[in-house]
């Protein structure tokens, strides 16, 4: 019985934080975007500029496309602009980042 309820307090805990971490990661995405210096390249909510249109792009392919660019693998058209200003974003950081464009 004792590990019953141990186990039910577990499962609530575990549905509160995965509803209270959506918003969260969200607005941890909005500050890093701004924070790391995107939105100088990449407009205002990723709407676009010297970068391209980031806002509503699917997440997982932020997330591959950006480490990608931060690594050196991608070195087509104008990463190479882009690399050497991301080498210090986490792959954490970009996780949270795509979260947020891929909902705008
Ligand atoms: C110095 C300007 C600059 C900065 C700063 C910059 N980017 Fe970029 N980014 C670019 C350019 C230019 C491209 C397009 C590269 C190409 O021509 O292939 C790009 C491409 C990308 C792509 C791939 C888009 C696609 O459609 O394939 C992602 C994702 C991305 N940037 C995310 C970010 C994030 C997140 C940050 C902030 C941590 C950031 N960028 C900072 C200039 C920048």
């Amino acid at each position: 019985m004792k590990l019953y309820s141990g186990i039910v307090v577990a499962a609530i805990a575990s549905i509160s934080i995965m509803i209270v971490s959506t918003p969260n990661v969200y607005a941890e995405g909005k500050s890093l975007f701004a924070s790391n210096g995107c939105e100088g390249c990449h407009g205002h909510e990723g709407a676009g500029s010297v970068g391209p249109r980031l806002a509503g792009q699917q997440e997982k392919y932020l997330i591959a496309q950006f480490k990608l660019i931060r690594d050196d693998e991608r070195t087509t058209g104008l990463s190479g602009m882009m690399a050497p200003a991301v080498k210090n974003v986490s792959d954490e950081d970009i996780s949270s980042m795509a979260a947020y464009l891929s909902g705008l």
